[in-house]
Order: structure tokens, then C-alpha cells, then sequence
């Protein structure tokens, strides 16, 4: 971990003083939301939200440019529409959850209903920087950036978020909001898009090798579902072992692999064939494009 990156920073979900059973209206509570940009992520946030505690659909409005895609959150009770104006009305916290590319336009629609003394700014949207976002929205409207995953749909998210000092506020409603789906850690914002790579890509890196593992049981003889099954429980294990009280993964991995055993065998196999060094440089890759697409966009 690096300075700013103290576990003290880290808040989880899963303890009982930092998730609620209900809404609540308290001096913590994260309020009414507006989403703008009801896609992957957002959808998969709101419903997060809701299937915490942390909110209740009314409580968060959701925008597309295609509202009919949004159908079935509107079953679900959430208010669903076109209008950012309309819903940032009656949202105390707005969220900008929209392509890189389409960020500029977002602002410019929305920048006469922004309330510097109601509204507060969380943007998800990858490569643009707490700075840049300032640029866009001048305080003293409050701005925050934020890095979640698509777990935000099963309270299983890790959140990276990054603000200037003059958002303090708007960074404890933003722990707030993602301590509901998961679990958060401030960082500075030069370490946003190595936390794109390792907590938004990295959903896929792992899904990607359950897969691996899950092909591998089907050559062996499992039928598929269970595979898959035995494949993604024994990675859901793996990972609760390594973060039950900060276990270094080595450690672990010592516990299971015995002198001329199965285990070492095929983890060697495993290395000689590239496979940390494939993880290794496939983060790096996805950090380091996460780092130019807004640039390339602005640049284009
Ligand atoms: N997906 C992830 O795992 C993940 C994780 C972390 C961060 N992010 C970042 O979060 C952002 C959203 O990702 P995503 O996967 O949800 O993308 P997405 O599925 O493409 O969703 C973007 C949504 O924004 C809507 N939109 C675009 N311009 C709009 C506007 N002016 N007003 C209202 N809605 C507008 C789009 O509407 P239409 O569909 O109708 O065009 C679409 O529904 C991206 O910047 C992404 O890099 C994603």
C-alpha cells in the first residue's frame, strides 16, 4: 500500500456500523441521487443501492439518451427519463455515469441546473481526472471521482475515490453512497487509473480466469455447470482467505502446496506458461490506456 492508501481508509459494507437496514434521513444519509446515464454501471448501481438498504428506488431518478432501455427499472419503481434538468431537481447528489466521450455534452447540459448549495458531483466516468472535472464544474460546487465495479449490483464493489480538498463534504456522502454495494478507499487522483485497471477491468481478469478454471474442469470431466460452479466457488474462497485479516496470498498458497504434491505441479506448469506475468502486463495495459481515453477523446 502507498501512503495515501492506509487501511485505515478502507471502509466495508459488511460491518454492521457502516451499513444501514433502512433509509434514513440522517446527517450521513446520501440522500436523493440522479444518475445520468443509465447504462451498465448505473443500472447496476441503482438497483445495488436499493437491494442494500441504502436507498429506495424513488430516491433515485435515472436518465439515458434511449429511455426506453430503461423499461425495467421503471417496473421497479425508479423514476426513469430523458431530462438530466428534471431529474437533478430533486437530487441532492448527481451522478455522471456516461462514456468518456460523451462527458463534455453531459456537462453542458447540465451545467445552468447544477446548485452548488444543494448538488453535489460524483463522476464514475473513466480517464477524466478530479482537475479536469473541476475545469468542467468550477466550485464551489463539490466534486468527487469515483471507481467502482459492476459488483455494486451484489454490495461486492471496491470503490476508489479521489476529490480536492474543497470536497470533503461531497467525499464523505460519496463513502456513504458506495460503502452501501461495497466496500471504499480514498486515493489520490493520480492513482485513479491504476484503480480503473485493478477494480473496473479487473472484474473481467478474474471472470476470465473462473472461466480458465471452469474449461480446465470440463477436460478433466466435470459437466459444465458444475465446473463452473466448483470453479467460482473455490476463486470466491481464494479471495475471502486473502482478505480475512490482510493474508498476503503467498501465505495461503504455502498451505496448500506440500513437497511433490498435485498443487505445486500445476502452479509451475501454470508459471512457466507466462500466467502472472500475462496478469502482470495485462493490468499495466489497462491501466495505462484507462490514462488516455478522455485525452485521445479531447485530442480527436
Ligand atoms: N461498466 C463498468 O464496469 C465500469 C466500471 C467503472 C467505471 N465505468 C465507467 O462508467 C461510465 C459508464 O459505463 P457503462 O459501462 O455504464 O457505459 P454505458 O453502458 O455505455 O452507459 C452509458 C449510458 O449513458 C447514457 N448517456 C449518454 N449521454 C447521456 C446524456 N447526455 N444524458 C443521459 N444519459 C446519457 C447512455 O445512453 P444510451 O445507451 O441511450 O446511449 C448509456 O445508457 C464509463 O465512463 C465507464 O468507463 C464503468
Amino acid at each position: 500500500m502507498s501512503e495515501n492508501q492506509t487501511s485505515d481508509s478502507v471502509t466495508d459494507s459488511s460491518s454492521d456500523a457502516s451499513r444501514s437496514d433502512a433509509p434514513s434521513s440522517g446527517a450521513s444519509s446520501p440522500g436523493t441521487l440522479a444518475i445520468l446515464g443509465g447504462g451498465n454501471l448505473g443500472q447496476a448501481l441503482a438497483r445495488g443501492l436499493v437491494r442494500s438498504g441504502t436507498l429506495r428506488p424513488d430516491q433515485i431518478h435515472v436518465t439515458s439518451l434511449h429511455p426506453p432501455s430503461l423499461e425495467a427499472l421503471a417496473a421497479e419503481g425508479f423514476p426513469v427519463g430523458r431530462d438530466n434538468l428534471v431529474a437533478m431537481e430533486g437530487a441532492s447528489t448527481v451522478l455522471l455515469a456516461v462514456q468518456p466521450q460523451q462527458i463534455t455534452d453531459l456537462i453542458d447540459e447540465i451545467q445552468g441546473g447544477i446548485d452548488p448549495e444543494r448538488h453535489k458531483v460524483i463522476s464514475v466516468v473513466t480517464g477524466v481526472s478530479v482537475d479536469q472535472l473541476r475545469e468542467m464544474i468550477p466550485a464551489p460546487t463539490q466534486v468527487v471521482r469515483a471507481m467502482p465495479n459492476t459488483a455494486v449490483s451484489i454490495g461486492e464493489s471496491m470503490t476508489c475515490l479521489a476529490a480536492n480538498p474543497d470536497s470533503m463534504e461531497a467525499l464523505e456522502e460519496a463513502e456513504t453512497l458506495f460503502n452501501g454495494v461495497g466496500i471504499t478507499l480514498r486515493i489520490e487522483d493520480e492513482m485513479m487509473t491504476g484503480a480503473t485497471a485493478l477494480c473496473a477491468c479487473g472484474v473481467a481478469f478474474f471472470l476470465r480466469s473462473v472461466r480458465a478454471a471452469s474449461q480446465g474442469g470440463i477436460e478433466i470431466g466435470f459437466h459444465p455447470e458444475d465446473a463452473l460452479l466448483l470453479a467460482a466457488q473455490t476463486a470466491k474462497g481464494a479471495a475471502s482467505l486473502a482478505l480475512r485479516d490482510n493474508h498476503h496470498p503467498e501465505s495461503e498458497i504455502d498451505r496448500v502446496t506440500t513437497p511433490r504434491g498435485c498443487t505445486i505441479a500445476g502452479l509451475n506448469e501454470m508459471e512457466h506458461q507466462g500466467f502472472s506475468s500475462a496478469m502482470i502486463k495485462g493490468f499495466v495495459l489497462s491501466a495505462r490506456k484507462a490514462g488516455v481515453l478522455f485525452d485521445d477523446e479531447e485530442a480527436g
